[in-house]
């Protein structure tokens, strides 16, 4: 079943309590915590101690997708605060293998990132070591942005790589996600599609999730 992971960049942090519960009621899979830091990305979100915060009130996974320079600063905060995944970015790793083994090592499942024009081969050595790989479908940043289509092509043959490998590595797809193109992004190959802006900016989400699961219905 493909996963439906709300990223809570785009809910109302004000009653940040009560839309995670209502996500969770809704049925999602996954939260998706969206952590910049001003440099690698022009934006600054949230740190450890709101992941921390979020861990108390949800049962659900955390999948905390790290947008910041020098990952391996970080890591120990964000495995303390209880992400269930850690994805860094490729662009912003220098020692990627070592970090990726730092964070299974410590009981996490560990992700890569790729910009959109990275390429795929960046992962060439390091793919069977992964739990998940996240292709961002828009420049990290911002909620709200048009998913870019050339990513489509990515997601497949991404998909055919791991499928000709039989490794396990899942697939997310971030970035302008919504229900207008979910089977699309779904049907190229992904396992888990973020959702921020489609989700939280819903009347409501219940709905919204039912909708997908019958979209996205034999995939
Ligand atoms: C963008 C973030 C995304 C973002 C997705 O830099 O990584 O997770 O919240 O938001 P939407 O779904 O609105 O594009
Ligand atoms: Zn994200």
């Amino acid at each position: 079943m493909i996963k439906i992971a709300p990223s809570i960049l785009s809910a109302d942090f004000m009653r940040l309590g009560e839309e995670i519960r209502a996500a969770e009621a809704a049925g999602a899979d996954m939260l998706h915590l969206d952590i910049m830091d001003g440099h690698f990305v022009p934006n600054i979100t949230i740190g450890p101690a709101i992941v921390g915060a979020v861990k108390k009130i949800t049962s659900l996974p955390l999948d905390v997708h790290l947008m910041i320079e020098e990952p391996d600063k970080f890591l120990s905060d964000f495995i303390s605060a209880g992400a269930d995944y850690i994805t860094i970015h490729a662009e912003a790793s220098v020692h990627m293998h070592r970090t990726v083994q730092r964070i299974k090592e410590s009981g996490v499942k560990a992700g890569v990132s790729l910009n959109p024009a990275t390429p795929l081969c960046s992962l060439d050595n390091i793919l069977p070591d992964l739990d998940m790989v996240l292709l961002m479908s828009v420049n990290p940043g911002f909620g709200g942005q048009e998913f870019i289509p050339g990513v489509l092509d990515k997601i497949k043959t991404l998909r055919q790589v791991i499928n000709e490998k039989g490794i396990g590595v899942v697939i997310e797809v971030d970035g302008g996600v919504k229900p207008d193109n979910a089977r699309d992004v779904a049907a190229a190959g992904s396992d888990i599609l973020v959702m921020g802006s489609a989700f939280f900016n819903s009347e409501d989400y219940g709905k919204l999730m039912k909708k997908l699961r019958e979209m996205l219905k034999g995939l």
